[in-house]
């Protein structure tokens, strides 16, 4: 894809279609009403007939502007100028790229950064177009021999006035970084299972470090983690036939000695449950339970890309959870490096086991925050839906920052309790701690338990299990939370 900010005259504008907007009460964008006087007012009486209302995220096409050198004009509902907010921004632009998309253009130009957004200024709106155009824009094609309906839409521009220029430009970078950061954390994530395994995992960061030289990758196989004491992590890989690997991808963009943020992805490449098997329906999209790990790799990629003047480490631990002759059996008890032994009462609840011993693992960083982020329950669908994902946390400071970020970056998460009484429900009559809590709070149990081996530093836990991918029809990686998690790191650099 081809992104520009462009400063023309629109007539100049080499474009298969200008997009401009249209309110409720039926008042043109001003490069709408530009348009409508250059053609005889065909706008106008367009919308005369009915056909447009100016609803958010309602489109028309008109094709045909006689006597003028624009090709084609979207139409895009905005709804009432009052209402203008963040979400109906995107939900407009949503709706303009995928008109333009469908009808199967090469090009367009979008205007839409000259209205106005609640509470967002012009860098905002830039990034926005790039993200979520380029959100709908990709395609699986990987694993596709014939594609139908493959896009064509590859060069957008983005029109602002000459004095706009600068902090337009800002937001096309980082727009496109943070949309990279999506696309190759969808990218990694449809792909399926016997494709994605740990080992590709691995070679993927590799492939990353490689392009940036502030990054360097260390990948740790069983063996180290063995010698580390892992044994909460490796009794997962027991029962697949693919090595795990630990992935560490470090980011020096800041002071030499800075403290690092430390992101923690879950990447289990596959999902089965163990011997405590899952049902068979809909297990295929267990191949998601790396999109933890996926969106660490597209966050570092989105920081390297932007340069932020940051230290970051990325840490991947990645297996698969298969039923086998040697897997875990409920009941088994294993020793994490912290040293505490975990009973494992359920098999299916194998993310917390690759976690505890990650988290532990992040300590030698000396780390100035460490957040987790992890497709972890199912409850948390149960208990949030699919809108926002689960934020748990030890320091509120660092829990607010998120819940701040999530709303600029429109990628919310919304802060449970992690209150002591939960804890009880963990424990075990044969060891330190039981792997699960029992049917009630389920995500809240799971995020207790990590948080007995992050009392040594800042910490959050993003549970992820309902925002990471979308199922039915449309399935399909969303790529989140790589906005949210680099809006923080932006924030971060200004704070
Ligand atoms: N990866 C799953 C969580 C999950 C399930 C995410 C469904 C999205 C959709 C996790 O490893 C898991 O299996 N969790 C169990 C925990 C339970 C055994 C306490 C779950 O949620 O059922
Ligand atoms: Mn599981
Ligand atoms: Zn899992």
């Amino acid at each position: 894809m081809d992104y520009s900010i462009e400063s023309l005259p629109l007539d100049k504008l080499q474009t298969d279609c200008i997009i401009v907007g249209l309110y409720e009460n039926l008042s043109l964008t001003p490069s709408a009403s530009h348009i409508n006087q250059c053609s005889q007012n065909l706008i106008s009486r367009f919308i005369e007939r009915g056909d447009c209302k100016g609803k958010v995220g309602e489109t028309a096409l008109i094709n045909w502007l006689p006597d003028t050198s624009f090709a084609r004009v979207l139409l895009v509902g905005l709804g009432k100028s009052d209402e203008m907010n963040g979400k109906n921004y995107r939900n407009a632009l949503a709706a303009a790229i995928k008109a333009i998309r469908d009808s199967g253009l090469k090009s367009a130009a979008c205007t839409l950064t000259e209205i106005n957004v609640e509470k967002r200024d012009l860098t905002w709106k830039t990034r926005q177009i790039v993200e979520v155009f380029d959100d709908a824009l990709y395609q699986f094609k990987h694993c596709k021999t014939v594609i139908e309906n493959e896009y064509k839409t590859d060069r957008i521009s983005i029109v602002v006035s000459e004095n706009q220029q600068a902090d337009a430009q800002t937001g096309l970078i980082q727009g496109q970084a943070i949309a990279g950061g999506v696309s190759l954390a969808k990218q990694l994530a449809d792909l399926p299972g016997n494709i994605c395994t740990p080992t590709y995992l691995a070679e993927q960061a590799q492939s990353i470090a490689e392009r940036f030289a502030s990054m360097s990758v260390e990948i740790l196989e069983e063996a180290d983690m063995e010698k580390l004491g892992m044994g909460a992590l490796l009794s997962v890989s027991r029962g697949s036939r693919q090595p795990a690997k630990l992935i560490a991808l470090n980011y020096h963009g800041g002071e030499k000695h800075g403290k690092p943020i430390v992101l923690i992805g879950k990447g289990l490449t596959f999902d089965a449950g163990g011997i405590s098997l899952k049902p068979g329906l809909g297990m295929d999209e267990m191949k998601y339970d790396m999109c933890g790990g996926a969106s660490v790799l597209g966050t570092l990629q989105a920081a390297a890309e932007m340069q932020l003047p940051l230290n970051i480490v990325g840490l991947v631990p990645s297996s698969e959870n298969l039923p086998d002759g040697d897997a875990n059996k409920p009941g088994d008890i294993v020793t994490s490096m912290s040293g505490k032994t975990i009973e494992i009462l359920n098999t299916d609840a194998e993310g917390r086991l690759l976690l505890c011993d990650t988290l532990t693992y992040a300590q030698k960083f000396d780390p100035e925050a460490v957040i987790d982020l992890a497709t972890l329950t199912g409850a948390c669908i149960v208990a949030l839906g699919r809108v926002p994902s689960g934020l748990f946390g030890n320091d509120d400071a660092l829990c607010n920052d998120l819940v701040k970020a999530g709303e600029t970056a429109s990628d919310s998460v919304w802060r449970l309790p992690l209150w002591e009484e939960y804890q009880e429900l963990l424990k075990s009559n044969f060891a330190d701690m039981a792997n699960i809590g029992g049917k009630d709070a389920g995500t809240i149990t799971a995020a207790c338990f990590l948080s007995k081996y992050a009392e040594n530093f800042r910490w959050a836990h993003l549970d992820i299990a309902g925002t990471a991918w979308r199922t039915g029809l449309t399935k399909g990686a969303t790529g989140r939370p790589v906005p949210l998690l680099t809006q923080f790191l932006l924030d971060r650099c200004r704070a």
